[in-house]
């Protein structure tokens, strides 16, 4: 079965189950400073999930594109991806344990979906503790499912000594546990399943599931999200219980294939093939070769999400990605300007299902091959450095070089010790590692600060830069005309961030005028209100919103004002303040160009 069968039967199966399929949002996450990406299909939901009212209903699928980078120095190996696309469900506050795990195994199971043989797969639950108890109802339903398909399932227990039909394993948090996406918010105990891909019938005392045997495979979660986890660290229940699911569609089409590792199938094959065209070197490196391939299909994705390489954010991440697919094309002697070719392989893979990947094929090219000239070039300046260090050294280039050599000119240490020993020279790799060490655990600290700052911590002042964002679009219309339209928005709990098209520098005049007007509206005490709409009915007002491609499609519209004659109408998914008087004071803080065509309004609320 190809991934792209996999993932249409997918939503097919739920939709029969009366899901609405939606979009997979961006990787990119729009208003949520808290992470650099999205990371898995609950994230863009998490408004949802604590309790707001989605425009599609109370039962959602999708297949997310995601992005993780905690694991980036595993990738190469047989599971470790940059980018995966996962397959999720979700009920919001409708239905529960009962039928997400009836559906998980009708669509794993049945003939007419997955058709993967029920002895195949082991599952693992909950095993209580002092906030949450043993998960007994799912271990009962999962008896109830597996018996309808002749499998005698029972629950694991360590203290007897016949466990010839354990399927049922219960673990810890560590392990069965899923949430809260920052520091509190929703979470709960999960069900895992696993397929064996060993020989034969699994003996518990060598290997079990959740284990990380790898003999047994985890290819879906079911999240129950039934608590929310307070700042205390205490669990309170949550209101509405909900679901959240997640399966790994490239590990699960490998499995499906009987393939030995997502590389090996089709998401992949094309990519690696048109690699080795490339490279020279006539000694396979497949580690070197899996890097590029996922690096630089995860690089094609940032960029057709707006992600462009710099020196911060989500830039950062981009450009070192990128940086590290062109170090190891060296290594495989790849000649040739390489990472758009890459890309358009890609684009060819994807694009039937991710049409923004068509759709910005010529920017992702140029992006890529803008970046691999860059560094081109900090190489060159590096070598020139590298000649100046040597020149300097006495017999032995210093960890201090190596890492100064690796971190400002992006000088791989591997290059570095290539030369020297073209020289002669030694080079003190340990002085290196010792001086990264620090540096990462500095970056690290600065990327879980980053995380833990959490979503519920911000979220009152990220709503309020919210709704501001939508009066400083209003007031830009009204001040320089209906060509402006968002570019791109970017809100942290400090300030906002709005790009906008207008092809000239804004002049003092107008700033004052459109601070003016906008702080006028919050004077005014203006009602924030939602409607639920189709695209359609919403492009029939005066809307503001990206309407392209959406057709059919339910949207949340916010009004800020008069509902006859409102000074702002958006589509949006919100959240939103209530009243504008709770917005405080709106400044712009600077005004200045983004790129060509495009100006950046950095603006705060005192
Ligand atoms: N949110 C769950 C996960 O990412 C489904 O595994």
């Amino acid at each position: 079965m190809l991934a792209k069968e996999i993932r249409q039967k997918y939503l097919d199966f739920f939709q029969s189950k009366q899901h609405a399929i939606i979009k997979s949002a961006s990787l990119i996450p729009e208003n949520d400073p808290t992470v650099l990406f999205t990371t898995a299909g609950m994230h863009p939901l998490v408004p949802y999930l604590m309790g707001e009212k989605h425009p599609e209903g109370k039962r959602l699928a999708d297949a997310q594109k995601c992005i993780r980078t905690g694991d980036i120095e595993e990738v190469g190996d047989a599971t470790h991806l940059t980018f995966f696309e996962m397959l999720g469900n979700w009920s919001l506050g409708d239905y529960f344990k009962k039928e997400a795990l009836e559906w998980s195994y009708e669509f794993l199971t049945d003939e007419k979906w997955l058709g993967i043989p029920p002895e195949k797969i082991y599952v693992t639950v909950f095993e209580g503790d002092q906030d949450a108890p043993l998960d007994e109802e799912s271990i009962q339903i999962w008896k109830d499912v597996m018996a309808t398909k002749g499998i005698q399932a029972e629950l694991f227990d360590e203290t007897i000594s016949d466990n010839a039909n354990a399927r049922i394993f219960a673990l810890p948090k560590e392990e069965n546990w899923w949430g809260p996406a920052g520091e509190t918010g929703p979470c709960g105990p999960d069900s895992e399943m696993f397929y064996y891909i060993g020989e034969g019938i699994p003996d518990f005392n060598q290997e079990r599931p959740g284990m990380n045997d790898a003999n047994f495979v985890e290819i879906w979660n079911d999240v129950f999200m039934q608590y929310d986890k307070q700042k205390d660290g205490t669990f309170k229940k949550l209101a509405a219980q909900c679901v959240d699911t997640g399966m790994g569609l490239e590990r699960v089409t490998a499995i499906l294939q009987d393939k030995k590792n997502v590389y090996e199938t089709e998401l992949f094959v094309p990519i690696i093939d048109k690699i080795r065209e490339l490279a020279y070197k006539e000694t396979e490196n497949i580690r070197s070769i899996r890097i590029i391939a996922d690096h630089i299909k995860a690089a094609t994705f940032m960029i057709a999400d707006g992600a462009r390489p710099s020196n911060t954010d989500q830039g950062y991440v981009l450009r070192r990605i990128i940086r590290r697919a062109i170090r190891h094309a060296k290594k495989l002697e790849i000649k040739v300007e390489f990472t758009a070719l890459i890309a358009d392989i890609v684009i060819d893979i994807f694009g039937h299902h991710y049409a923004e990947l068509v759709e910005h094929k010529a920017e992702i090219e140029a992006a890529l091959n803008q970046e691999e000239q860059q560094f081109a070039k900090t190489l060159n300046k590096g070598t020139k450095i590298f000649e100046k260090v040597a020149a300097e050294s006495k017999g032995e280039i210093d960890g201090k070089d190596v890492f100064h050599l690796y971190d400002t000119y992006g000088f791989p240490p591997e290059l570095t010790a290539e030369l020297a020993d073209e020289k002669g020279l030694k080079v003190d790799l340990d002085g290196f590692e010792k001086h990264f060490k620090e540096h990462q655990e500095k970056s690290r600290q600065g990327a879980e600060q980053k995380f833990k700052g959490g979503l519920q911590d911000h979220s009152e002042k990220t709503t309020a830069y919210h709704t501001a964002t939508h009066l400083l679009q209003a007031a830009l219309r009204k001040v320089l005309g209906n060509h402006v339209m968002q570019k791109g928005s970017n809100i942290t709990a400090d300030r906002l961030r709005f790009d906008f098209n207008h092809p000239e520098k804004l002049t003092p005049e107008q700033k004052e005028e459109i601070t003016n007007l906008v702080n006028k509206q919050i004077e005014a005490g203006l009602a924030v209100s939602v409607d639920e709409m189709t695209v359609e009915e919403a492009e029939k007002m005066d809307v503001v919103g990206a309407f392209k491609d959406r057709y059919g499609e339910k949207v949340k519209v916010y009004t800020i004002g008069d509902p006859v004659n409102p000074f702002s109408r958006e589509i949006c998914g919100g959240p939103h303040v209530e009243n504008t008087a709770e917005l405080g004071t709106f400044k712009i803080k600077k005004e200045q160009s983004s790129s060509a065509g495009v100006r950046r309004i950095k603006a705060v609320l005192v």
